[in-house]
């Protein structure tokens, strides 16, 4: 198996977040639109949701072709562990601070389930 440089490796990684965000959110304005009647719009935002998703597949294919199953996992946990769970405590102090105790609830929750994410996670990797 050959080496990603380091440069396309961080990059294939940042564009790998970019598209999953970018397909999330095209998916929730496309339910919006049509939740709203806009049947036409939504139907073309969800057609690009699909595009972008399809760049997501095909970056992490050739991740996993090139830093193995294994290491994404790993990384994938590691992500999970530290900045999931320490960015939800953040955000929720911050909402709390500013009075909004609903989304320090909510974050609150979140919070918790990130930790079952990671847990997920490690096992899974602790299982190769
Ligand atoms: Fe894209
Ligand atoms: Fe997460």
């Amino acid at each position: 198996m050959s080496v990603l440089g380091k440069n396309t490796e961080a990059g294939l990684k940042e564009l790998l977040t970019a598209n999953a965000e970018d397909h999330m959110r095209l998916n929730a304005a496309s339910n919006y639109f049509e939740k709203i009647g806009d049947l036409e719009t939504a139907r073309e935002l969800k057609d690009k949701a699909n595009v972008e998703l399809g760049h997501f597949n095909a970056i992490f294919a050739t991740l996993v072709k090139y830093e193995g199953l294994k290491g994404l996992v790993n990384d994938m946990a590691k992500e999970e562990t530290e900045q999931h769970v320490s960015e939800y405590t953040n955000v929720a102090n911050a909402a709390k601070a500013e009075g909004h105790d609903d989304i320090e609830a909510m974050l609150c929750a979140f919070s918790e389930q990130e930790k079952g994410i990671a847990e997920t996670l490690k096992r899974t990797r602790n299982a190769f």
